[in-house]
Protein backbone atom coordinates (compact mmCIF):
# COMPACT_ATOMS: atom_id res chain seq x y z
CA UNK A 1 0.00 0.00 0.00
CA UNK A 2 1.43 3.33 -1.11
CA UNK A 3 1.37 6.06 2.05
CA UNK A 4 -0.16 8.95 1.86
CA UNK A 5 2.72 11.14 3.02
CA UNK A 6 5.70 10.53 1.12
CA UNK A 7 8.38 10.97 4.12
CA UNK A 8 6.54 8.41 5.82
CA UNK A 9 8.57 5.41 4.05
CA UNK A 10 12.10 6.48 4.86
CA UNK A 11 10.78 7.27 8.70
CA UNK A 12 9.41 3.69 8.92
CA UNK A 13 12.50 2.23 8.24
CA UNK A 14 14.03 4.24 10.85
CA UNK A 15 11.21 3.64 13.66
CA UNK A 16 12.05 0.16 13.04
CA UNK A 17 15.25 0.26 14.15
CA UNK A 18 15.69 3.03 16.09
CA UNK A 19 12.20 4.28 17.77
CA UNK A 20 10.29 1.37 19.02
CA UNK A 21 11.75 -0.31 22.06
CA UNK A 22 10.78 -2.80 24.59
CA UNK A 23 12.52 -0.84 27.09
CA UNK A 24 9.45 1.60 28.17
CA UNK A 25 10.92 4.59 29.29
CA UNK A 26 14.23 6.23 29.84
CA UNK A 27 16.05 5.79 32.99
CA UNK A 28 14.69 8.31 36.18
CA UNK A 29 18.46 9.45 36.39
CA UNK A 30 19.09 10.89 32.83
CA UNK A 31 15.55 12.00 32.00
CA UNK A 32 16.09 14.13 35.24
CA UNK A 33 19.90 15.38 33.84
CA UNK A 34 18.53 15.68 30.68
CA UNK A 35 15.75 18.39 32.43
CA UNK A 36 18.40 20.01 34.26
CA UNK A 37 20.58 20.16 31.25
CA UNK A 38 23.31 23.37 31.18
CA UNK A 39 21.28 25.47 33.23
CA UNK A 40 18.37 27.78 31.69
CA UNK A 41 19.40 29.48 28.58
CA UNK A 42 19.80 33.53 28.35
CA UNK A 43 16.00 35.23 27.28
CA UNK A 44 17.60 36.16 23.91
CA UNK A 45 14.25 39.16 23.25
CA UNK A 46 15.02 39.94 19.96
CA UNK A 47 13.22 39.39 16.26
CA UNK A 48 16.14 40.00 14.16
CA UNK A 49 19.75 38.44 14.21
CA UNK A 50 22.55 40.09 12.14
CA UNK A 51 24.05 37.69 9.72
CA UNK A 52 27.84 37.49 9.27
CA UNK A 53 28.12 38.02 6.00
CA UNK A 54 25.83 37.51 2.80
CA UNK A 55 26.38 33.65 2.56
CA UNK A 56 25.69 33.43 6.12
CA UNK A 57 22.06 34.89 5.31
CA UNK A 58 21.73 32.90 2.25
CA UNK A 59 23.30 29.67 3.85
CA UNK A 60 20.89 30.05 6.95
CA UNK A 61 17.53 30.55 4.59
CA UNK A 62 18.72 27.41 2.63
CA UNK A 63 18.39 25.37 6.14
CA UNK A 64 22.34 25.35 6.43
CA UNK A 65 24.37 26.39 9.86
CA UNK A 66 28.45 26.07 10.81
CA UNK A 67 28.21 25.84 14.20
CA UNK A 68 25.15 23.35 14.83
CA UNK A 69 22.33 25.81 15.88
CA UNK A 70 19.45 25.50 14.14
CA UNK A 71 20.09 27.62 11.37
CA UNK A 72 16.57 29.38 11.24
CA UNK A 73 17.12 29.98 14.95
CA UNK A 74 18.82 33.36 14.23
CA UNK A 75 17.38 34.57 11.01
CA UNK A 76 13.80 36.16 12.47
CA UNK A 77 12.04 35.12 15.40
CA UNK A 78 8.63 34.21 13.91
CA UNK A 79 11.26 31.15 11.92
CA UNK A 80 12.86 30.31 15.28
CA UNK A 81 14.95 32.08 18.65
CA UNK A 82 17.98 30.51 20.65
CA UNK A 83 15.55 30.45 23.48
CA UNK A 84 12.97 28.45 21.89
CA UNK A 85 15.75 26.36 20.50
CA UNK A 86 16.91 25.21 23.68
CA UNK A 87 13.49 23.93 24.62
CA UNK A 88 13.36 22.36 21.82
CA UNK A 89 16.75 20.74 21.85
CA UNK A 90 15.74 19.23 25.84
CA UNK A 91 12.11 17.99 25.11
CA UNK A 92 13.54 16.46 21.88
CA UNK A 93 15.90 14.77 23.83
CA UNK A 94 13.97 13.82 26.63
CA UNK A 95 11.50 11.98 24.06
CA UNK A 96 13.89 10.66 21.54
CA UNK A 97 17.24 9.85 23.75
CA UNK A 98 17.68 6.36 22.77
CA UNK A 99 16.30 7.51 18.98
CA UNK A 100 19.20 10.09 18.79
CA UNK A 101 21.57 7.27 20.54
CA UNK A 102 20.92 4.82 18.10
CA UNK A 103 21.12 7.00 14.77
CA UNK A 104 24.49 7.98 15.85
CA UNK A 105 25.75 4.40 16.41
CA UNK A 106 24.39 3.76 13.42
CA UNK A 107 26.44 6.68 11.90
CA UNK A 108 22.95 8.00 10.17
CA UNK A 109 24.32 11.29 8.52
CA UNK A 110 20.77 12.76 8.41
CA UNK A 111 18.79 13.68 10.88
CA UNK A 112 16.04 11.61 11.93
CA UNK A 113 13.57 13.21 14.44
CA UNK A 114 13.22 17.22 14.67
CA UNK A 115 11.09 19.60 17.15
CA UNK A 116 9.12 22.73 17.04
CA UNK A 117 7.82 24.96 19.79
CA UNK A 118 4.94 26.71 19.11
CA UNK A 119 2.78 29.59 21.22
CA UNK A 120 0.52 27.22 22.02
CA UNK A 121 -0.63 23.40 22.60
CA UNK A 122 -3.47 24.12 19.80
CA UNK A 123 -1.10 26.09 17.76
CA UNK A 124 1.14 22.62 17.79
CA UNK A 125 -2.22 20.42 17.17
CA UNK A 126 -3.61 23.02 14.06
CA UNK A 127 -0.28 22.91 12.42
CA UNK A 128 0.82 19.69 12.67
CA UNK A 129 -2.97 19.29 10.92
CA UNK A 130 -2.42 21.63 8.32
CA UNK A 131 0.85 20.00 7.40
CA UNK A 132 -0.89 16.19 7.17
CA UNK A 133 -4.35 17.28 5.54
CA UNK A 134 -5.59 18.36 2.36
CA UNK A 135 -8.90 18.73 0.91
CA UNK A 136 -10.93 14.96 0.77
CA UNK A 137 -8.49 13.71 3.61
CA UNK A 138 -10.09 12.69 6.62
CA UNK A 139 -8.92 12.39 10.79
CA UNK A 140 -9.58 9.67 12.48
CA UNK A 141 -9.37 11.21 15.52
CA UNK A 142 -10.40 9.84 19.83
CA UNK A 143 -12.32 11.59 22.16
CA UNK A 144 -10.30 15.00 22.20
CA UNK A 145 -10.09 18.16 24.53
CA UNK A 146 -12.54 20.22 23.53
CA UNK A 147 -10.96 23.06 21.16
CA UNK A 148 -9.04 20.01 19.39
CA UNK A 149 -12.45 18.84 18.59
CA UNK A 150 -13.90 21.96 17.39
CA UNK A 151 -10.84 22.49 15.03
CA UNK A 152 -11.14 19.16 13.55
CA UNK A 153 -14.91 19.52 12.88
CA UNK A 154 -14.10 23.42 11.58
CA UNK A 155 -11.91 21.90 9.00
CA UNK A 156 -15.07 20.54 7.30
CA UNK A 157 -15.22 23.72 5.14
CA UNK A 158 -11.46 22.63 3.48
CA UNK A 159 -13.32 19.65 2.38
CA UNK A 160 -11.49 17.84 5.35
CA UNK A 161 -13.57 15.39 7.12
CA UNK A 162 -13.31 14.18 11.32
CA UNK A 163 -14.35 11.22 12.41
CA UNK A 164 -14.32 10.08 16.15
CA UNK A 165 -14.43 6.96 17.32
CA UNK A 166 -13.49 5.65 20.85
CA UNK A 167 -10.13 4.53 20.73
CA UNK A 168 -9.88 2.03 23.26
CA UNK A 169 -11.70 -0.56 20.96
CA UNK A 170 -9.53 -1.82 18.39
CA UNK A 171 -11.95 -3.52 16.45
CA UNK A 172 -13.66 -0.07 15.62
CA UNK A 173 -10.57 1.35 14.67
CA UNK A 174 -9.88 -1.18 12.09
CA UNK A 175 -12.90 -0.64 10.85
CA UNK A 176 -13.13 3.19 11.02
CA UNK A 177 -9.27 2.76 8.88
CA UNK A 178 -10.80 0.40 6.16
CA UNK A 179 -13.93 2.20 5.79
CA UNK A 180 -11.80 5.69 5.11
CA UNK A 181 -9.13 5.12 2.83
CA UNK A 182 -8.39 9.06 2.75
CA UNK A 183 -7.08 9.31 6.26
CA UNK A 184 -4.39 11.51 6.84
CA UNK A 185 -3.87 10.71 10.21
CA UNK A 186 -5.35 9.18 13.30
CA UNK A 187 -4.98 11.40 16.15
CA UNK A 188 -5.28 10.54 19.89
CA UNK A 189 -4.90 11.41 23.64
CA UNK A 190 -4.11 8.85 26.50
CA UNK A 191 -5.02 9.54 28.91
CA UNK A 192 -7.86 10.89 27.29
CA UNK A 193 -9.41 14.52 28.73
CA UNK A 194 -11.36 14.22 30.76
CA UNK A 195 -12.54 10.72 30.76
CA UNK A 196 -8.85 9.18 31.08
CA UNK A 197 -9.37 6.39 29.23
CA UNK A 198 -6.38 4.44 28.22
CA UNK A 199 -5.75 3.60 24.38
CA UNK A 200 -3.26 0.79 23.29
CA UNK A 201 -0.66 2.79 21.62
CA UNK A 202 1.18 -0.53 20.47
CA UNK A 203 -2.16 -1.90 18.61
CA UNK A 204 -2.94 1.36 17.34
CA UNK A 205 0.27 1.63 15.99
CA UNK A 206 0.15 -1.47 14.39
CA UNK A 207 -2.80 -0.77 12.55
CA UNK A 208 -2.03 2.52 11.24
CA UNK A 209 1.18 1.04 9.75
CA UNK A 210 -0.58 -1.66 8.02
CA UNK A 211 -2.14 1.06 6.01
CA UNK A 212 1.20 3.69 6.06
CA UNK A 213 -1.04 6.59 8.22
CA UNK A 214 0.68 8.49 11.31
CA UNK A 215 -0.26 8.27 14.46
CA UNK A 216 -0.33 11.33 16.06
CA UNK A 217 -0.16 11.46 20.13
CA UNK A 218 -1.47 14.19 22.15
CA UNK A 219 1.01 13.34 25.24
CA UNK A 220 0.08 16.35 27.64
CA UNK A 221 -2.08 14.52 29.96
CA UNK A 222 1.11 11.35 30.73
CA UNK A 223 4.08 13.59 29.77
CA UNK A 224 7.14 12.33 28.26
CA UNK A 225 8.34 11.17 31.86
CA UNK A 226 5.21 8.90 32.45
CA UNK A 227 5.14 8.02 28.66
CA UNK A 228 7.54 7.84 25.75
CA UNK A 229 4.83 7.61 22.83
CA UNK A 230 7.67 6.72 20.02
CA UNK A 231 8.45 3.63 22.15
CA UNK A 232 5.14 2.34 22.15
CA UNK A 233 5.00 2.54 17.90
CA UNK A 234 3.51 6.42 17.64
CA UNK A 235 4.76 8.60 14.47
CA UNK A 236 4.66 12.58 15.84
CA UNK A 237 3.98 13.61 19.80
CA UNK A 238 2.55 16.53 20.55
CA UNK A 239 2.23 18.54 24.09
CA UNK A 240 0.35 21.76 25.53
CA UNK A 241 3.56 22.93 27.81
CA UNK A 242 0.77 24.88 29.15
CA UNK A 243 0.38 22.19 31.68
CA UNK A 244 2.66 20.03 33.34
CA UNK A 245 5.73 20.79 31.56
CA UNK A 246 5.54 24.79 32.49
CA UNK A 247 4.30 23.53 36.05
CA UNK A 248 3.13 26.70 37.42
CA UNK A 249 0.39 28.33 35.27
CA UNK A 250 2.94 30.87 34.06
CA UNK A 251 2.89 30.55 29.93
CA UNK A 252 1.12 29.05 27.42
CA UNK A 253 3.37 26.51 24.77
CA UNK A 254 3.20 23.49 22.59
CA UNK A 255 5.37 21.33 21.09
CA UNK A 256 5.40 18.81 17.93
CA UNK A 257 8.29 16.27 18.27
CA UNK A 258 8.26 14.05 14.74
CA UNK A 259 10.03 12.69 11.89
CA UNK A 260 13.00 14.92 10.33
CA UNK A 261 11.62 14.48 6.86
CA UNK A 262 7.81 15.92 8.22
CA UNK A 263 9.09 18.08 10.88
CA UNK A 264 11.70 20.04 8.39
CA UNK A 265 9.80 19.85 4.87
CA UNK A 266 5.99 19.95 5.88
CA UNK A 267 5.53 21.16 9.63
CA UNK A 268 8.39 24.08 9.38
CA UNK A 269 6.68 26.01 5.93
CA UNK A 270 3.40 26.12 7.71
CA UNK A 271 5.10 27.25 11.14
CA UNK A 272 6.80 30.01 9.06
CA UNK A 273 3.68 31.29 7.28
CA UNK A 274 1.13 31.14 9.70
CA UNK A 275 3.26 32.55 12.45
CA UNK A 276 2.49 30.32 15.54
CA UNK A 277 5.47 31.48 17.57
CA UNK A 278 6.19 31.51 20.97
CA UNK A 279 8.07 34.44 22.68
CA UNK A 280 11.32 33.64 23.77
CA UNK A 281 10.20 34.87 27.45
CA UNK A 282 7.93 32.11 27.63
CA UNK A 283 9.88 30.03 25.90
CA UNK A 284 12.64 30.49 29.00
CA UNK A 285 9.45 30.27 31.57
CA UNK A 286 9.08 26.65 30.07
CA UNK A 287 12.49 25.79 30.29
CA UNK A 288 12.38 26.39 33.87
CA UNK A 289 9.83 23.80 34.35
CA UNK A 290 11.69 20.96 32.24
CA UNK A 291 13.82 21.41 35.60
CA UNK A 292 11.37 19.89 37.81
CA UNK A 293 9.08 17.61 35.14
CA UNK A 294 9.95 14.18 36.57
CA UNK A 295 9.76 15.29 40.56
CA UNK A 296 6.37 17.03 40.45
CA UNK A 297 4.90 14.61 37.83
CA UNK A 298 5.74 12.30 40.40
CA UNK A 299 4.70 13.70 43.10
CA UNK A 300 1.54 14.58 41.70
CA UNK A 301 0.79 11.19 40.59
CA UNK A 302 1.27 9.33 43.72
CA UNK A 303 -1.16 11.86 45.87
CA UNK A 304 -3.69 11.39 42.78
CA UNK A 305 -3.40 7.49 43.25
CA UNK A 306 -3.86 8.28 46.94
CA UNK A 307 -6.80 10.48 46.15
CA UNK A 308 -8.56 8.33 43.72
CA UNK A 309 -8.65 5.50 46.20
CA UNK A 310 -10.25 7.41 48.62
CA UNK A 311 -12.36 8.92 46.92
CA UNK A 312 -13.83 5.55 45.23
CA UNK A 313 -14.66 4.80 48.86
CA UNK A 314 -16.40 8.12 49.30
CA UNK A 315 -20.38 6.98 50.24
CA UNK A 316 -21.65 10.20 47.85
CA UNK A 317 -19.40 9.65 44.86
CA UNK A 318 -20.84 7.45 42.10
CA UNK A 319 -17.64 7.06 39.97
CA UNK A 320 -14.10 7.79 39.62
CA UNK A 321 -12.24 7.56 36.35
CA UNK A 322 -8.59 7.55 37.56
CA UNK A 323 -6.35 4.77 35.39
CA UNK A 324 -4.66 3.52 38.56
CA UNK A 325 -7.30 2.41 40.04
CA UNK A 326 -8.05 -1.14 39.55
CA UNK A 327 -11.41 -0.71 38.23
CA UNK A 328 -9.99 1.29 35.67
CA UNK A 329 -10.89 -0.40 32.22
CA UNK A 330 -7.98 -0.65 30.71
CA UNK A 331 -5.48 -0.27 34.00
CA UNK A 332 -3.65 -3.50 33.13
CA UNK A 333 -2.79 -1.38 30.16
CA UNK A 334 -2.10 1.61 31.62
CA UNK A 335 0.31 -0.31 33.75
CA UNK A 336 2.17 -1.58 30.89
CA UNK A 337 2.90 1.67 29.11
CA UNK A 338 2.90 4.27 31.47
CA UNK A 339 5.36 4.88 34.33
CA UNK A 340 2.69 6.14 36.69
CA UNK A 341 -0.82 7.08 36.56
CA UNK A 342 -0.48 10.69 36.59
CA UNK A 343 -2.19 13.35 38.14
CA UNK A 344 -5.70 13.68 37.00
CA UNK A 345 -8.72 12.71 38.43
CA UNK A 346 -12.50 12.40 37.03
CA UNK A 347 -15.49 11.94 38.81
CA UNK A 348 -19.06 11.90 39.47
CA UNK A 349 -21.09 12.80 42.31
CA UNK A 350 -24.44 10.51 43.11
CA UNK A 351 -27.32 13.24 42.45
CA UNK A 352 -25.43 14.62 39.38
CA UNK A 353 -24.61 18.20 38.35
CA UNK A 354 -26.19 20.14 41.61
CA UNK A 355 -23.67 18.50 44.33
CA UNK A 356 -20.81 18.77 42.04
CA UNK A 357 -21.75 22.46 40.53
CA UNK A 358 -21.80 23.02 44.84
CA UNK A 359 -18.90 21.30 45.25
CA UNK A 360 -16.94 23.39 42.40
CA UNK A 361 -18.04 26.57 44.10
CA UNK A 362 -16.65 25.81 46.97
CA UNK A 363 -13.27 25.50 46.10
CA UNK A 364 -13.93 28.85 44.09
CA UNK A 365 -13.90 30.67 47.78
CA UNK A 366 -9.82 31.85 48.22
CA UNK A 367 -9.48 30.38 51.51
CA UNK A 368 -9.41 26.34 50.08
CA UNK A 369 -6.45 24.89 49.13
CA UNK A 370 -7.45 24.39 45.34
CA UNK A 371 -8.88 26.87 42.27
CA UNK A 372 -12.01 26.79 40.39
CA UNK A 373 -10.68 26.79 37.19
CA UNK A 374 -9.28 25.21 34.02
CA UNK A 375 -6.01 24.03 32.70
CA UNK A 376 -4.34 21.14 34.85
CA UNK A 377 -0.54 20.62 35.84
CA UNK A 378 0.11 22.99 37.94
CA UNK A 379 1.86 23.28 41.32
CA UNK A 380 -1.80 24.52 42.51
CA UNK A 381 -5.04 21.99 41.76
CA UNK A 382 -7.97 22.89 39.98
CA UNK A 383 -11.38 21.76 39.65
CA UNK A 384 -13.82 22.38 36.64
CA UNK A 385 -16.73 21.45 35.07
CA UNK A 386 -15.72 19.91 31.57
CA UNK A 387 -19.45 19.91 30.31
CA UNK A 388 -19.58 23.90 30.72
CA UNK A 389 -16.13 24.62 30.60
CA UNK A 390 -13.37 22.67 28.71
CA UNK A 391 -15.73 20.42 26.58
CA UNK A 392 -19.26 22.69 26.13
CA UNK A 393 -17.53 23.42 22.50
CA UNK A 394 -18.15 19.50 21.71
CA UNK A 395 -22.27 18.45 20.39
CA UNK A 396 -24.23 16.95 23.30
CA UNK A 397 -25.30 14.13 22.18
CA UNK A 398 -21.27 13.24 21.19
CA UNK A 399 -20.37 14.40 25.47
CA UNK A 400 -22.96 11.56 26.52
CA UNK A 401 -21.38 8.64 24.06
CA UNK A 402 -18.14 9.77 25.27
CA UNK A 403 -19.28 10.19 29.12
CA UNK A 404 -18.85 13.83 29.65
CA UNK A 405 -22.08 14.10 31.46
CA UNK A 406 -23.11 16.58 33.21
CA UNK A 407 -22.09 15.10 36.71
CA UNK A 408 -18.39 14.55 35.87
CA UNK A 409 -15.84 16.91 37.61
CA UNK A 410 -12.12 17.12 36.78
CA UNK A 411 -9.54 17.54 39.35
CA UNK A 412 -5.99 18.15 38.40
CA UNK A 413 -4.51 17.53 41.32
CA UNK A 414 -1.41 19.98 42.68
CA UNK A 415 1.52 19.73 45.21
CA UNK A 416 -0.43 20.78 48.16
CA UNK A 417 -0.11 17.89 49.73
CA UNK A 418 -2.68 14.52 50.44
CA UNK A 419 -4.20 14.99 53.53
CA UNK A 420 -4.19 19.02 53.02
CA UNK A 421 -6.50 17.96 49.80
CA UNK A 422 -8.12 15.40 51.14
CA UNK A 423 -9.93 17.18 54.21
CA UNK A 424 -10.72 20.05 51.74
CA UNK A 425 -12.45 17.57 49.47
CA UNK A 426 -14.43 16.15 52.36
CA UNK A 427 -15.15 19.56 53.69
CA UNK A 428 -16.54 20.50 50.16
CA UNK A 429 -18.35 17.34 49.87
CA UNK A 430 -20.04 17.41 53.17
CA UNK A 431 -21.51 21.36 52.07
CA UNK A 432 -22.47 20.39 48.93
CA UNK A 433 -24.75 17.49 49.75
CA UNK A 434 -26.28 19.88 52.68
CA UNK A 435 -27.38 22.07 49.81
C1 LIG B 1 -4.97 17.33 26.23
C2 LIG B 1 -4.83 18.75 25.77
N1 LIG B 1 -4.26 19.00 24.57
C3 LIG B 1 -4.12 20.25 24.11
C4 LIG B 1 -4.55 21.34 24.83
C5 LIG B 1 -4.40 22.72 24.27
O1 LIG B 1 -3.28 23.33 24.81
P1 LIG B 1 -3.11 24.93 24.94
O2 LIG B 1 -4.13 25.39 25.92
O3 LIG B 1 -1.70 25.06 25.38
O4 LIG B 1 -3.35 25.50 23.60
C6 LIG B 1 -5.16 21.13 26.07
C7 LIG B 1 -5.63 22.29 26.86
O5 LIG B 1 -6.29 22.15 27.86
C8 LIG B 1 -5.30 19.81 26.56
O6 LIG B 1 -5.88 19.54 27.73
Amino acid sequence: MKAIHEWYDKWFERKEKYARTDERFLSEDVFASIGVGIGLPPIVQKSTFSFRNVKDGADRFLGKSKSGEKPFARIYTRLGNPTTEYLEKVLFQLDCHHIIEAALKADERKPTIGSLVFASGMAAIACTTFALVRSGSEILSGNVYGCTDSFFRSLEKFGVKARFLDMTDLRAVEKALKAAPETAMIFLETPDNPTLQIADLPGIARLAEKRRIPLVVDNTFATPFLQQPFRLGADIVIQSMTKYINGHSTSVGGVVIGPWGFVGEHLFPVYKDHGPTPSPFDSWLNSQGLQTLHLRVERASASALELARRLEKHPKVARVFYPGLKSHPQHALARKQMRAFGGMISFELKGGYEPGARLMDYFASYTTPMELAVSLGSAVSYIQHPASMTHSGIPEADRATRGITAGLVRWSVGLEGVETLWNAMTEGLELAYRG
